[in-house]
């Protein structure tokens, strides 16, 4: 028979000013303990656990014996404090002496421990993610980011910006990775493309008057799986119309600070700004994890350097470890990590005992080493580069973090980089791509170089970097048509391709288009950063594994027969 209500107060909720009431609750059976002279069943929903109880001389002793693993129930009784209570439980104190039991539903048993530590592979959890989401560490990751949301929706309203929907089905948008598409019934042999970010359209936003967007936007990206990328991921994509560089920076780091301290009790200072061009001399990343202090330090003029043949010609880098020692084994990888980058690499061992290093025999008199900067025992990294391919350098800075278990300085370290490059340069088709997006505005003080050395044109985009990810990037734009015309042009677009590819915007950008820029964050990496999760796997709800399968639903699954004629027909209609 329905109870008349399944539950007056959530399971979690249960207090000692609750004793003597009689209450009901509702939720999974989480374990069954049989004492003897009493059974013991702890009940689990949302808000947590609480302990319902009969004893053996209970009509209920038996009924509650017999439930079964994550059956689901409702109980009334009265609340008790507890004869022994315990500390590590909300709840800890009281229990529910059962006198009403309502099987609401069995369950078969769950394939896997519904505990926060399971002993579940990962490809089993997913099968069952319902079952995954039951754990409360899931949960408590799903309500953090409904919460940091709700927060981010405040913040934003506050500085008037608008939410604004756009649109799953539009053209391809080029963030750099490729597209989902979606055959058109209606117009066979067309394509629409799922977007990859609402980057053009908050810009039409922008030139149509709404002067501040934001949207909580779900993206695709058709690009290989890591950790830290999804296939469809979600950002807080925000655009602002009259704004300079700056004026965007203080707002944004506005609403991190306001995250931080809300969400996590942490009072940020004001964030450092670093330049690309710095940050990848020093740490050999444009998204360092500065929650470590190691740099690495141009030697410029170090008189040895012409004494040691291999580094001859080459620019020289030297990162030194205070007090660290690192084994032949650890060396020798450190060594094929620049061998796999094209860099010459000496490592420098000091103890007590002296120098050991393949520099020895090019160093005999201690007066040689002088200008390399160490202490008095430590391990050094001498690097020899050509050119500035600076990747090595943030390789074996993170492996030199990796393997000798270096402790973090700080628990976050968050900062801005600025001046990023506007071009890269493109080996493989030799020409110039852009290293955002297209829609960068150039700095201004490099605008007469655009044509000469596009290399050296900075561009007025940003990232936000916490603990060595990157959290969320953005730009100003181009917003006159001539302008971005004259970057088209540097990406190697013609006239006919621009205006097969862009013709909307360019068309738009001469209706009257404000000044503006604007970011978007990565939401699921943020989140997950902030909750210690491991995998953006950890706060999504319904994940794709690392071959971009959802193992719950079965996707991608092969069309049946029917099916798969009729969107041939869609791809390629026959004449
Ligand atoms: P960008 O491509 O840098 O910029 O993306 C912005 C932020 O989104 C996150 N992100 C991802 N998160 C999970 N999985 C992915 N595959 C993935 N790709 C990106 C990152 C990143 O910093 N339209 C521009 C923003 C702008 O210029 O306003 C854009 O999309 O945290």
């Amino acid at each position: 028979m329905e109870p008349t209500t399944y539950r007056s107060i959530p399971c979690g909720h249960l207090r000692p000013a609750h004793v003597g009431q009689r209450l009901q609750v509702a939720g999974w059976v989480r374990r069954i303990r049989d004492l003897g002279r009493f059974v013991f069943v702890d009940l689990r929903d949302r808000t947590g656990l609480v302990q319902l109880t009969a004893p053996e001389t209970s009509p209920l002793y038996q009924t509650l014996k017999n439930l079964g693993r994550e059956w689901v129930i409702a109980a009334e009784g009265i609340v008790q404090l507890r004869e022994s209570p315990n500390p590590n439980l909300a709840t800890g104190e009281v229990e529910i002496l059962v006198e009403t039991l309502t099987l609401l539903n069995t369950s078969e048993t769950p394939p896997f421990l519904i505990e926060d530590e399971t002993n579940a592979q990962e490809e089993l959890r997913l099968r069952y993610r319902y079952l995954d989401l039951r754990r409360p560490i899931l949960q408590q990751r799903l309500l953090f980011r409904a919460e940091m949301v709700r927060l981010i929706r405040e913040y934003l309203r506050a500085h008037g910006f608008v939410e604004v929907e756009t649109p799953m089905l539009i053209r391809s948008t080029p963030e750099g990775a490729r597209d989902f598409l979606v055959p058109s019934r209606l117009k066979p042999g067309s394509f629409y493309a799922l977007p990859q970010s609402p980057q053009l359209l908050k810009q039409l936003l922008m030139i149509a008057g709404l002067d501040r967007y934001y949207q909580i936007a779900r993206c695709f990206r058709d690009e290989d799986y890591r950790g830290d990328r999804q296939a469809e991921f979600t950002q807080v994509d925000c655009e602002m119309s009259f704004v300079t560089q700056e004026d965007i920076l203080q707002t944004f780091e506005g609403l991190v600070r306001e995250v931080f301290e809300k969400m996590l009790g942490v009072k940020l200072g004001p964030l450092p700004r670093h330049a690309y061009q710095e940050v990848m001399q020093t740490y050999g990343s444009d998204k360092p994890d500065l929650r470590y202090s190691l740099r690495w330090e141009r030697l410029s003029d170090w008189p040895a350097h012409a004494q040691i043949p291999f580094l001859a010609g080459k620019t020289l880098h030297w990162l030194w470890v205070d007090g660290a020692k690192a084994s032949r084994r650890l060396q020798d990888e450190w060594q094929s990590i620049a061998k796999s980058h094209q860099a010459t690499l000496a490592v420098v061992q000091k103890t007590s005992a002296g120098i050991q290093s393949s520099l020895n025999k090019f160093l005999p008199r201690e007066t040689d080493w002088v200008g390399l900067p160490m202490g008095a025992e430590g391990i050094g990294l001498l690097v020899g580069l050509e050119g500035e391919k600076y990747a090595v350098l943030g390789a074996l800075r993170s492996a030199v973090i990796k393997d000798l278990s270096l402790r973090p300085e700080r628990d976050w370290a968050v900062l801005w980089v600025v001046d990023f490059p506007l071009f890269e340069w493109d080996a493989e088709t030799e020409r110039l791509t852009a290293a955002h997006h297209p829609f960068v505005h150039p700095h201004p003080e490099d605008l007469p170089l655009l044509e000469t050395e596009p290399l050296r044109v900075r561009g007025l985009a940003y990232d936000l970097v916490i603990n060595g990810y990157e959290i969320m990037s953005g730009s100003v734009r181009c917003h006159t048509p001539a302008l971005q015309k004259q970057v088209f042009r540097q990406l190697g677009l013609s006239e006919a391709e621009m205006t097969e590819k862009f013709g909307f915007l360019l068309e738009a950008l001469s209706h009257g288009a404000p000044p503006h820029g604007g970011c978007a964050f990565g939401l699921d990496r943020w989140v997950m950063l902030l909750t210690g999760g491991e995998s953006l796997r950890d706060v999504i709800a319904f994940p794709k594994t690392a071959s971009g399968a959802d193992l719950m639903l079965g996707a991608p699954a092969p069309l049946d027969e029917n099916q798969l004629k009729e969107v041939l027909r869609w791809i390629q209609p026959q004449e």
